[in-house]
């Protein structure tokens, strides 16, 4: 070898190792030449060490650290020494000491980096993904990569110690409808076919229960190709289980098992279980949201009950209509301005509201330019219901219920947003989220589409209603919301044919179409399909909060920013006619 190679790592050296004759490998961070002595900062994964070269030791290794430059790769040889008198930097491990070198020998030069390699870097987004390599070299983003690391770890150990067993799916599957866009691959050998990326392994997992595997799990790639936001990548990683002879209760165990594994040593944090939970009936009336943020109040109050014998047009309207009126009391809002309260009134709007009713709560009474068309009784019974003091500032939304519950929602996250209700420390808040809607009706193209997937099982006392009156059905599925992100989802299955095919006709699928998308797992469902259920975490989610990050593209080695791209690679990128050809394609011009 022409190097030699390390007898310690940069980031191990103490002391105890004062006296050691040392080889470091690693690069270089900074380089100064403090008047004739040069000093430089040799940095690999496990931290930083110093590196001091003086003429009267090596002439030869001072001539050749001259040369240095940061990011250059080098193999450095000496002796560990203490720092002399007040030189120490208690700031990192190895402060104590440095290495007096008397030999080095670079490994490889590199070009100027774009951007300093330290932790908190100022570099654009942009250029931190286009030069992803360097980006990964600093030290943040590899706490990152080994706290997700990990999380892989913790995983593994956990599912593998309650006799879960690890199984891979296909990559290369069919294309079926299940909520997002697949990604399409075309076939060269079959002319006009194609297969799809898996949205999830929901399919297979189900398979692998009627053939018998009883408890499985996969730290799987799941590709969907969707509009991307902050907590969104079209190529995402989750961690996949499926069970046998289960109920709802069983799955919740298995997860809050793994959840306090997970708190406990990769969060350095302690969870009580069992985990709160709320319907998603609770979730929504109390915080628009079917992932509430548990860490402030804020609580939502329906008024309808308030408001039963109004006179007031848009409110009789609202209950008329089966819809809501909701109200949030954003404590101590009072004295905003006309000003504030118009910034309020279009936010709501540019979610889809009409408008915003505000009340300010005075000592002598509520203010409000609506206020004439509330009685004495009903302005009472406001301030009863919604708690309201002087100095308080009353929101009131109405309209359809599930639409107006989200816009509340909206504003109650953007008021908590304004009044700083989260706070660096603030406890974290884990929540299930049960007793979904199995369906979800599309205004657009008028139809009901399932909520999660439609191998989601119907809770048995609702099944009555999957005919007459779907949007009363309630589903067998659970979310898993931490901070108000949804980290985790799944359900109880439909394991048998009869029910299959009735939700499939909810769905409006034909025989033919049912038969032509899911055929092979309901051919599989004829041959002894156990009751089953399972769930998925988001990875990448779990990293990022337990991280305490903003974004998914920061735990992900190799992300694509927020329009699909990955920066580095240049991917999507053109190809080949001749691949083009090969593949039975044309483009259209
Ligand atoms: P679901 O679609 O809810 O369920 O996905 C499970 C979890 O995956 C995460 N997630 C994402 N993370 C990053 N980018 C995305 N585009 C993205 N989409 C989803 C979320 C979500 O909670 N097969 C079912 C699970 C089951 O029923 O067992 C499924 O995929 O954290």
């Amino acid at each position: 070898m022409f190097f030699k190679s390390r007898t310690h790592t940069c980031g191990e050296l103490r002391e105890s190792s004062i006296g050691q004759r040392v080889v470091l490998n690693g690069w270089v961070d900074t380089w100064r030449d403090l008047g004739g002595v040069i000093f430089i900062d040799l940095r690999d994964r496990y931290g930083i060490t110093q590196v001091v070269f003086e003429p009267h030791i090596s002439e030869a290794a001072h001539h050749a650290a001259k040369h240095l430059r940061s990011e250059f790769v080098v193999s450095i040889e000496g002796t560990v020494r203490m720092r002399p008198e007040g030189t120490a930097n208690p700031t990192i491990p190895t402060g104590q000491i440095d290495v007096l070198g008397d030999s080095v020998t670079v490994l490889n030069q590199a070009k100027t980096p774009p951007f300093q390699i330290k932790e908190d870097s100022e570099a654009s987004e942009e250029l931190r993904l286009k030069y992803r390599y360097l980006d990964l070299r600093r030290p943040d983003m590899q706490r990152n990569m080994l706290l997700r690391h990990k999380i892989y770890q913790i995983v593994r150990r956990y599912f593998d110690a309650n006799s879960f067993v690890e199984i891979e799916t296909p990559v290369l599957m069919k294309s079926t409808p299940e909520g997002a866009r697949d990604f399409l691959v075309p076939s060269r050998v079959h002319k006009g076919r194609f297969y799809a990326l898996p949205q999830s392994p929901q399919q297979y997992k189900q398979i692998l229960m009627v053939s018998g595997f009883d408890r499985y799990f996969q730290i799987v790639k799941c590709f969907r190709d969707e509009d991307l936001r902050a907590d969104r990548q079209p190529e995402f990683t989750q961690i996949d289980v499926e069970m046998s002879f289960v109920d709802v209760d069983d799955i919740f165990k298995i997860v809050e098992g793994l959840m306090v594994n997970l708190y406990r040593d990769a969060w350095g944090k302690e969870l009580t279980t069992p985990i709160q939970r709320l319907t998603f009936d609770q979730a929504m009336e109390h915080y628009g949201s079917d992932k509430p943020d548990l860490r402030f109040d804020l609580e939502m109050v329906t008024l309808n009950e308030v408001f039963r014998t109004t006179t007031f047009k848009v409110y009789q309207d609202a209950l008329n209509n089966k819809g809501i009126i909701t109200g949030l009391n954003a404590k101590k809002c009072g004295d905003y301005t006309r000003n504030q309260l118009d910034v309020l009134t279009d936010f709501v709007k540019k979610n889809g509201a009409g408008g915003l009713i505000w009340i300010r709560v005075k000592e002598e009474g509520l203010e409000a330019p609506t206020m004439k068309f509330f009685t004495d009784d009903e302005q009472k019974n406001l301030v009863t219901a919604m708690n309201a003091k002087p100095g308080d500032l009353l929101l009131i939304l109405t309209g359809p219920r599930i639409k107006t519950l989200n816009i509340m929602g909206s504003l109650r996250l953007e008021m908590a947003r304004r009044l700083e209700l989260v706070k660096k420390d603030s406890e974290p808040k884990l929540l299930w989220v049960t007793d979904f809607p199995l369906f979800e009706w599309d205004e657009e193209s008028k139809r009901w589409f399932a909520m999660h997937h439609p191998f989601t099982s119907p809770k048995i006392e609702d099944i009555q209603y999957m005919e007459s009156d779907p949007g009363k059905v309630r589903a067998r599925a659970y979310d898993l919301v931490l901070n108000g992100s949804e980290i985790a989802g799944g359900s109880i299955r439909i394991h048998n044919k009869e029910l299959q095919e009735q939700m499939f006709k909810a769905l409006g699928l034909n025989e033919e179409e049912t038969h032509e998308k899911f055929g092979f797992l309901m051919n599989a469902f004829e041959y002894g399909a156990p009751p089953h259920g399972g769930f998925a975490f988001g990875l990448d989610r779990l990293v990022m909060i337990f991280g305490g990050l903003q974004s998914l593209r920061e735990v992900i080695a190799f992300p694509k920013t927020a329009s699909g791209i990955s920066l580095m690679d240049e991917c999507p990128s053109p190809v080949d006619e001749q691949q083009l050809k090969e593949l039975h394609l044309r483009l259209r011009q």
